[in-house]
């Protein structure tokens, strides 16, 4: 009789997207469904783990057995998973996070300035903190896997961001391509580590996430017994 995979460890994931306010009734965000970092709580449960949940703003039922934390900004984000991360063996960075926010959150809602009839505006953005790379540099940090979401030269630029922000592993998606990535219910990655590239060709989330989850465990020791 073998244990599941992941009995007895702690699992922290992030999924979805990020909003970031500009006024009360507008923000700026992207098209992450948050179905790939879901899947990923689901595998992991299904391997035993005790997993944390912490998602940006998505239209998704929680997997069973898994804590959700709901937040909605990048800031919000990093003050939960840092609330969380301590004490475990696996964090997975999977959510689409704003790299910028607004410098600025206006207290009512913008206004066309008529008399200036103004054809542009001007808004300034200031840098959100780099959530997988601060818990990459934690003294007693767990094991990091980031995602990269390229348009072109996929693995070089996912490789350069895994030595970047000091992750364990990164798992390169190509959002170009038609049918996987964001908001898709099919994914193909391929995955890198120092003296690793493994690719998953395409399948559902929920297939592709279950290999993810498998080859993990395996990288960061769990499966040794
Ligand atoms: O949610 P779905 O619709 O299912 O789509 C899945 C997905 C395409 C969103 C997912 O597979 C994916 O690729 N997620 C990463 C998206 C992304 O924002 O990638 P990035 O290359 O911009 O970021 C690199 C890594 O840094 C990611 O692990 C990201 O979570 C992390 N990051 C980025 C910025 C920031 N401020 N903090 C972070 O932790």
């Amino acid at each position: 009789f073998a244990p599941p995979l992941l009995a007895g460890k702690r699992v922290v994931i992030t999924a979805g997207p990020t909003r970031e306010a500009l006024d009360p009734v507008r923000y700026l965000s992207n098209h992450s469904s948050g179905k790939m970092g879901f899947a990923l709580a689901e595998a992991a449960r299904l391997a035993g783990a005790e997993v944390v949940l912490i998602t940006g703003p998505v239209a998704l039922e929680s997997p069973k057995g898994v804590r959700r934390v709901d937040v909605t900004s990048a800031q919000s984000m990093y003050e939960a998973v840092h609330r969380e991360v301590a004490g475990s063996d696996l964090f997975i960075a999977c959510a689409a996070v704003a790299d910028y926010r607004p410098a600025e959150v206006q207290p009512h809602k913008i206004k066309k300035d008529a008399s200036l009839e103004q054809d542009s505006m001007q808004i300034t953005l200031v840098r959100n903190p780099d959530i997988v790379a601060s818990v990459a540099a934690l003294a007693d940090k767990p094991f990091v896997v980031g995602f990269a979401a390229e348009t072109r030269d996929l693995l070089s630029y996912a490789d350069d961001k895994r030595r970047r922000k000091g992750l364990d592993l990164v798992v390169a998606n190509d959002v170009a391509a038609t049918g996987i990535g964001f908001n898709s219910d099919e994914n193909a990655v391929t995955v890198l580590g120092e003296n690793l590239e493994q690719a998953f060709t395409q399948a559902s989330k929920s297939i592709v996430a279950g290999s993810l989850i498998e080859l993990f465990a395996q990288q960061m020791g769990a499966g040794e017994r």
